[in-house]
């Protein structure tokens, strides 16, 4: 087997907000693939960080009366605590507000504009007269325009759902402040996105190459129009001060907008990995890079990772991603996660109650298919598939055997002829499993059918175990090698299921391991 050489991020959490049930969907997807792929002996690398600018941020930080630093290193703290406590395991988990980060977006930025794809017009937004601020959509609020529902951002409608610009809404007024906001124009840079060279090269991208899932690619071909038809409009890169986040080089009070940067702290929290480990930046990042690049992300940012990204880099001479992976969303008993029904869990709650990390894990793994469609946490199902799987089918395994095997032979399997006779025994009755479809599975992220093979074949092992039953030979004296032999082979499947499971189990592998000082569970 050939050893592949690939980096992989999760999409950057914002730095003002918990982790919850929602985001979890895919910090454990990510995590589920990373870890199957260093099994199998690839080089990989998972990096990620917390998205840190942005008015958002700014003003929360201004609200608990703290700095914007301070604000991102306490989130950062939780963020990580959150992540660890469910074994999400990070190569590198970093900032955006680094001078990595920073020193790419400027290079990005001062390569597009050398290759003319930045513009710079006038724009006109609403304005805190009394915050001096710029007011984001979401810091608008008003009456809707098309039903008059009070108290609606600036961007959408929750009551009639229709979208419109906040200079739309009624009766506006800042939500920062409470002032009635102005009209006013200042100067923005602007990403060319409608220039052909980007176009071109998207319609090819999103296209070719297996870069998107066919769904995602879809989408895309929508966002594109057809050949001639130009259907992508420039895209407003920044924004006034005051702001936190990276000023523009050469210009005074602009910043770049925080969907900019953001990508780029992939490459920024990779940067800082490299000189952790010595790990050369350039043949990741190189054009003709061999490495191979994955993006884990939610459909709601697939626009960002499918065109803007691919187009920044493309044009700022870097190689371009291998794969965008796009995931659903997640609901809670078929609903929206919500704060009044009780289902917006977040990662610390869930610990705190003392629910095992791995349960959810399993949850997730057993539900993911690779593809956009929402998952669903049903609680009810989510209790009776852990016990059913997780504790009947697979742990009853080892516990039907294990207490044998130390009491009665010194906690030692069988060797020589009865291990001859054991392999036999598992020929016989396990022919049937097919070599290679567990990986194929996890490769395609295809979790789901990976939990069905393996929990197919613990089902298997256990009607074996069932049929020797060794709690009936163990009855009759004359029987122990045929005991011995049983209870071996109970424990050798265990082990191979053990291995299986791990990337989705890694605490429950490592308390095996310990448990059958067998060594590390290699997939081998
Ligand atoms: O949607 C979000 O939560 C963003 N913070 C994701 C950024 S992903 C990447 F581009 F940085
Ligand atoms: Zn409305």
């Amino acid at each position: 087997m050939t050893t592949r050489t690939i980096l992989v991020t999760s999409a950057l959490p914002y730095a003002n907000g918990s982790i919850h049930l929602g985001h979890l969907v895919e910090y454990i997807q990510t995590d589920i693939w990373v870890r199957f792929q260093k099994m199998q002996g690839h080089t990989v690398h998972y990096v990620c960080a917390d998205d840190t600018h942005g008015t958002p941020i700014m003003l929360r930080a201004e609200k608990e009366g703290i700095t914007p630093e301070a604000l991102i290193a306490r989130v950062h703290t939780e963020h990580l605590r959150d992540f660890t406590g469910f074994h999400i395991t990070f190569d590198q988990y970093y900032s955006t507000h680094s001078d990595e980060t920073r020193y790419y977006a400027e290079d990005i930025y001062l390569k597009l504009k050398a290759a003319g794809l930045i513009a710079v017009r006038a724009i006109e937004q609403l304005y805190d007269p009394v915050k001096n601020l710029f007011l984001p959509d979401r810091f608008v609020k008003g009456e809707c325009p098309k039903c008059g529902a009070a108290d609606q951002y600036g961007d959408s409608c929750e009551a009639c759902g229709a979208a419109y610009a906040p200079t739309d809404l009624k009766n506006p007024y800042s939500a920062v402040s409470g002032a009635t906001p102005i009209r006013k124009a200042s100067e923005h840079f602007f990403f060319k996105l409608s220039d052909a060279r980007c176009a071109d090269f998207l319609r090819r991208w999103t296209r070719e190459g297996n870069h998107l899932q066919a769904e995602a690619a879809n989408k895309m071909a929508e966002w594109l129009g057809e050949a001639g038809e130009n259907k992508l409009s420039d895209w407003d890169i920044s924004r006034d001060a005051p702001y936190f986040g990276f000023e523009i080089p050469g210009e005074t009070g602009k910043y770049f907008y925080v969907w900019l940067d953001a990508p780029i702290g992939y490459m920024g929290s990779f940067r800082k990995l490299c000189a952790q480990k010595g790990i050369d930046f350039d043949a990741y990042w190189n054009k003709d890079s061999a490495a191979e690049l994955y993006h884990f992300i939610g459909k709601d940012i697939l626009y960002f990772h499918a065109l803007f990204w691919p187009a920044m880099l493309e044009n700022a001479g870097y190689r371009t991603p291998t794969q965008i992976f796009a995931h659903g969303f997640l609901t809670v008993n078929g609903e929206k996660m919500s704060k009044s029904r009780g289902t917006f869990i977040t990662a610390e709650s869930y610990l705190e109650q003392g629910l095992n990390p791995e349960w959810l894990r399993y949850y997730y793994a057993a539900k993911l298919n690779g593809s956009m469609e929402d998952i669903d946490l049903n609680l009810d199902d989510f209790v009776a598939r852990v016990n059913s799987d997780l504790v009947g089918k697979y742990i009853n395994i080892a516990s039907r055997c294990a207490g044998f095997i130390s009491k009665r032979f010194g906690g030692k399997l069988v060797e020589g002829e009865d291990y001859r006779l054991l392999q036999q025994m598992v020929d016989e009755h396990f022919s049937g499993w097919q070599p290679g479809v567990i990986e194929a599975a996890y490769e395609a992220r295809d979790f789901s059918a990976a939990v069905r093979h393996i929990m197919r074949r613990a089902d298997e092992v256990n009607e074996l175990i069932h049929a020797l039953a060794p709690w009936e030979i163990a009855k009759d004296e004359s029987r122990l090698r045929e005991l011995h032999r049983a209870c071996s082979l109970g424990i050798q499947m265990f082990y191979l299921l053990s291995c299986y499971l791990k990337p989705i189990l890694p605490h429950t592998a490592r308390q095996i391991e310990d448990f059958l000082g067998a060594g590390e569970l290699a997939w081998q």
